[in-house]
């Protein structure tokens, strides 16, 4: 029943249809025990939305929490003029602020699971630029477990849950692991401290693949994204994780709002790194793969801006649940490069965003770029605005009338970057040296950090198949002859144990790794 009095009070409560309701707490009934009416179109309404509360969780990142702030400009690469790289219009001018929104992320567990949990941390990074939006998806640990999109499924298969057993399996991640080399990387970071960083605000962030800056010229250079914490960076062993899930699944959502809310706005400085636009013949890995990282000491990371997060969400569901990242979202004077991790990954953001938010979610407010929107798509399931030009009977082009018309191409944007040729193909990079930075971020690490990867390493791949322990003892080894032989000793493998894997390994090496493998023996 509703009561047509109190209609422009703000603060009575309505249906969606706008009629103010007189009683929230009783049905309507024949008698006061019942039976219930079919007409109550309040509580069908209510009840019938409640029924359509959830949209799908992500189906990787499904965890996360969301900050809202600025990024400001230093206008400079480091010390030189950043226009001579890029002309996206963010970076030209210092103090130049731009808004963005962050989500911080775990990658496996569902939507309620902890953040306490040994897994990589999502850094999802949105500017709303004059020129539409621009999204920079990363992680925390700077490179990934694979280099091709085509076995994503499989490397996020072998880390969600088991299918009968739904739970987390070590055996089931050690047995893919070993037979994929190029993780070694990602592992040696995973397993280390470094794999629980303490909370949201001490971390790193890293845009991991490599993408393109595009000066007026149109000239490219390959780059690299970092993002460096002003907390400093801080990580949890498993034994304090233990600690901490124990009473509390959501302490890092907690420690990043109460931060925002008691004004201890987190901040991070932004920092690129450059390569010049080619497949650096020079180095021993590819600047595509994001298996490796670029030596900071020949690629030197220069600050570009600072990012400040001081505003949480207002709502979870509409800006945390709804809010949709890709990596095809560049602005003028940011492209792509070749890596074909990264095509994959453009294809599948918006794709999986149209499943799970739905055709329409970037009509969703968080969603939407702080520019105006005149696009000649229409209609689908909860349309709720006309992206429409300026004469909404045009939703074609050409058309003499006046509708939305694209810009004239501009010679730069179709004139960009180098020519490539190359025969249809599948096949792997030819550089791949999967162990060297694996066993120099081991090197690395404080003795603590390495007793901790060690121990890690040890109880989890324990659990794997004898043959899947011996594979795992084999990388190691070439990672670093230290890790493997205390791994292989926590697990009774010694390096004799190991050495028919060889002939098997072959398949996958090239020639450093074969040299270093020929050493062991
Ligand atoms: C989320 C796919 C690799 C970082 C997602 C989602 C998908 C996906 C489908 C869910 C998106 C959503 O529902 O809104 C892929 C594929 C990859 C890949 C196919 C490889 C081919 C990576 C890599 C990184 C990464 C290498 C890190 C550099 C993220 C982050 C999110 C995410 C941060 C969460 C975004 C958010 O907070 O909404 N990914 N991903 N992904 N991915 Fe990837």
């Amino acid at each position: 029943m509703t009561d047509a009095t109190n209609a422009q009070d703000p603060s009575t409560l309505t249906t969606r249809q706008g009629h103010p309701v007189s009683d929230n707490q009783n049905q309507r009934t024949v008698g006061a025990r019942g039976p219930a009416t079919l007409e109550n179109y309040h509580f069908l309404e209510k009840i019938s939305h409640f029924d359509r509360e959830r949209v799908p969780e992500r189906v990787v990142h499904a965890r996360g929490a969301v900050a809202f702030g600025y990024f400001e400009a230093t206008g400079a690469w480091g010390d030189e003029p950043i226009a001579q790289f890029t002309r996206a219009k963010l970076f030209q001018q210092a103090g130049k602020r731009t808004d963005i929104a962050i989500r911080f992320s775990t990658v496996i567990g569902g939507r309620d699971s902890s953040e306490a949990a040994r897994d990589p941390r999502g850094f999802a990074v949105k500017f709303y630029t004059e020129d539409g939006n621009w999204d920079l998806v990363g992680n925390n640990l700077a490179v990934f477990f694979i280099r091709d999109a085509i076995k994503f499924p499989d490397v996020i298969h072998s880390l969600k849950p088991d299918p009968v057993t739904f739970r987390q399996e070590a055996s089931r991640i050690f047995d893919f692991m070993s037979q994929t080399p190029e993780s070694m990387h990602m592992l040696v970071n995973l397993f280390s401290p470094r794999g629980i960083p303490a909370d949201y605000r001490r971390q790193q962030g890293f845009g991991v693949n490599t993408y393109k800056w595009v000066n007026a010229a149109g000239e490219t250079k390959l780059v690299k994204y970092h993002w460096i914490p002003k907390a400093g960076v801080a990580s949890l062993t498993d034994a304090d994780a233990a600690v901490i899930q124990g009473t509390d699944l959501g302490h890092a959502s907690k420690d990043l709002h109460d931060s925002i809310e008691a004004g201890d706005y987190p901040e991070w400085d932004l920092y690129v790194q450059m390569m010049d636009d080619h497949d650096h013949p020079e180095l021993d890995f590819d600047p595509l793969d994001d298996t490796k990282v670029w030596p900071e000491n020949e690629f030197v990371p220069k600050k570009v801006g600072t990012m400040v997060l001081n505003r949480n969400v207002q709502n979870h569901f509409a800006e945390n649940e709804q809010l949709a990242f890709g990596t095809g979202v560049l602005v003028d004077g940011l492209d792509f490069s070749d890596d074909k991790m990264l095509v994959g990954r453009t294809f599948s953001y918006s794709d999986t965003q149209r499943y799970r938010v739905g055709p329409n979610y970037l009509q969703v407010p968080v969603n939407q770029p702080k520019r105006p929107v005149a696009t000649n798509q229409r209609d689908g399931q909860m349309t709720y605005s006309v992206d429409g030009g300026p004469n909404p009977h045009v939703n074609y082009e050409p058309s003499i009338t006046d509708g939305a018309l694209a810009e004239a191409a501009k010679p730069a944007h179709s004139e960009q970057g180098p020519e490539l040729t190359g025969r249809l193909t599948r096949a792997r990079l030819p550089r791949t040296d999967d162990y060297t930075q694996a066993g120099q971020r081991y090197q690395l690490m404080e003795q603590w950090e390495k007793d901790d990867l060690v121990g890690n390493f040890v109880a989890l791949i324990g659990q794997a198949a004898r043959a899947v322990q011996e594979r795992m003892v084999w990388h190691l080894l070439m990672v670093d002859d230290e890790l493997g032989l205390r791994v292989g000793e926590g697990l009774g493998i010694g390096v004799a144990d190991v050495a028919h894997l060889a002939p098997l390994a072959t398949q996958t090496l090239n020639e450093s790794e074969l040299a270093r493998l020929a050493n062991l023996g």
